[in-house]
């Protein structure tokens, strides 16, 4: 099957977006962020090791992710359709998604980056608050669950992260202009590349992804 890259800063609403889309078309979401969050609240020794590096705003290294990439996606049929979100995010990631792809049957179709400004970057990570169960995303100020603290969709508990203090938003925008935007220019040189607004109503956003995946 043909997979989806999808690029963008922290706070950009790839998660919002590729949720959405996978629910809808029954594509597969593959969420780095999100598998290694899971590590984290099932306490083990791959949660442990990636939360030194995730409440500092920085990249868990590239063996270790890519291995837990592996791992997923080797679960994965091959005829069901993978959105990434959050992967690859460097160089050498883009490489092993490559190699992962054609050892496992897979292929590529393109990549697509939500394009936000990063003021409202700032803005929007300030404000969000994520469930520690079913990892579904909330906005405090334009979104929040009915029930203060509590996950609308699975009951369980919603907090704000712990790499989201103003100087971490920072740091972790610091690293994607320095680590993940040359895979811009590296997708975009491949062909097939999309450029998204990713500003608006986040259906807004969705409509505009739709029309790119058709
Ligand atoms: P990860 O969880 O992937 O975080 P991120 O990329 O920094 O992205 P975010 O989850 O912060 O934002 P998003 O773009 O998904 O936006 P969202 O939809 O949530 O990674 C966390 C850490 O894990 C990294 O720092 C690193 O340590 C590690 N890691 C992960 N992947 C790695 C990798 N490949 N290699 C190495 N390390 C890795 O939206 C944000 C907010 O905005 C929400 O409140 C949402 O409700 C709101 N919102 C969304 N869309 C809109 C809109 N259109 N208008 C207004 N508000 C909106």
């Amino acid at each position: 099957m043909s997979d989806v890259v999808l690029l963008g800063a922290p706070g950009s609403g790839k998660g919002t977006q590729a949720s959405r889309i996978a629910s809808e078309r029954r594509w597969v979401h593959l969420s780095t962020g999100d598998l290694f969050r899971m590590h984290l609240v099932n306490d083990t020794a791959l949660g442990q090791l990636a939360k030194s590096y995730m409440d500092n705003g920085e990249l868990v290294p590239d063996e270790i992710t890519v291995d837990m990439v592996r791992d997923r996606l080797e679960r994965v049929p091959t005829d069901a359709r993978v959105i990434y979100d959050g992967f690859p995010r460097t160089v050498r990631q883009a490489e092993a998604l490559d190699e992962l792809l054609t050892d496992l049957g897979r292929s590529f179709a393109r990549a697509v980056l939500l394009d936000v400004p990063r003021d409202e970057l700032v803005r929007r990570m300030t404000k969000r608050a994520t469930c520690m169960n079913c990892q579904t995303v909330y906005n405090l100020a334009t979104n929040p669950p009915k029930r203060e603290g509590v996950c609308d969709r699975c009951g369980g508990q919603v907090l704000q992260r712990s790499d989201e203090s103003p100087q971490i938003i920072e740091r972790r925008l610091d690293v994607y202009e320095k680590q993940t935007k040359p895979l811009i220019e590296l997708y975009a040189k491949r062909g097939g590349l999309r450029r998204i607004d990713g500003t608006g109503d986040p259906l807004e956003v969705a409509k505009r992804m739709s029309e790119a995946f058709a």
